[in-house]
């Protein structure tokens, strides 16, 4: 059994996305969804031929991919090595660093648009990695992010952690962080965006999902692609393993039906604004 209470949340992220199986895990599954949130993100960055945009927290480079393809002149950065590799295979034009998402050490000023897919759910310290995106726009430059959508509605994430709160080992804990969804709350992400120089920001619902032929498929998405999911899915004992993920086959089959084939939401949020 692993407890992870003596990990600070900062190891923990960079240990798990740094694990080649996770990032491969995620890239092939998990990202099905992800990758529906990609245009709300290319929009609202704003990116244009000739422009530079960064990637922050690129992963295996669905963002940094369609950002090329607008003839943005793309930078991706995440702090995964596996990450990165894979970034580099399917998204070639960029250029790639390997750094911190809350102090890049790029030059303040350089970039016209700032993207965000799906990390600032992961910084330890959110309005640290919102202040490093305003300082590395142009004056009216947009910064865009993406953050799965909370507790209260219907979501895979919120089956998923629900069933490990009602069937998993409770000695498996993860270290103090921030909320996996706090950032989609707009009375959380508007005054720190704000606070950091942008202008009033715009909010925008994805309606992501996965459509599979497998209710467990978001019990397996979450145990082999995703860090803070995973850090509790992986060394829970087999029964309550077993609990947790019939826990997540009832919810989907109550909510969506018998099958043979399911679409299951996952909805989005992305947010953006214009720096000042
Ligand atoms: C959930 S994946 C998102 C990948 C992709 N952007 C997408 O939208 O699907 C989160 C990514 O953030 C990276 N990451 C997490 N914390 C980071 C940090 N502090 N600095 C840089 N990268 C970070 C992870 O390595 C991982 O590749």
């Amino acid at each position: 059994m692993t407890d992870h209470s003596k990990d600070s949340f900062a190891e923990l992220e960079r240990r798990e996305w740094a694990t080649p199986e996770v990032a491969a895990g995620y890239a092939r599954d998990f990202a099905r969804a992800a990758d529906m949130v990609v245009p709300a993100l290319v929009d609202g960055c704003g990116a244009a031929p000739g422009q530079e945009i960064l990637d922050l927290c690129c992963g295996h480079g669905n963002v940094t991919r369609a950002l090329l393809a607008t003839g943005a002149k793309v930078t991706g950065l995440d702090f995964s090595p596996a990450m990165l590799e894979m970034a580099r295979r399917n998204a070639p034009g960029a250029t790639y660093v390997q750094g911190d998402a809350m102090a890049t050490g790029l030059p303040s000023g350089r970039f016209h648009g700032v993207t965000m897919g799906f990390g600032m759910p992961h910084v330890p310290d959110p309005p640290k990695a919102i202040a490093e995106a305003a300082r590395l726009l142009r004056p009216g430059g947009r910064f865009a992010y993406s953050v799965w959508c909370g507790p209260g509605v219907e979501s895979a994430l919120v089956y998923v952690f629900q069933a490990i709160a009602d069937h998993g080992d409770p000695s498996i804990t993860l270290p103090p962080g921030p909320g996996a969804n706090d950032y989609a709350d707009p009375a959380i992400a508007f005054p720190a965006l704000t606070a950091a120089g942008f202008q009033p920001p715009r909010r925008e619902i994805v309606h992501s999902h996965w459509q599979t032929g497998d209710p467990a498929a978001p019990y397996d998405f979450f145990l082999n692609g995703t860090a803070r999911g995973g850090a509790l899915l992986r060394p829970q004992p087999p029964e309550c393993a077993r609990a947790i993920r019939q826990a997540v086959v009832d919810q989907v089959l109550e909510h969506h039906g018998s099958g043979p084939v399911w679409t299951i939401p996952i909805p989005a949020v992305v947010i953006s604004a214009r720096q000042s």
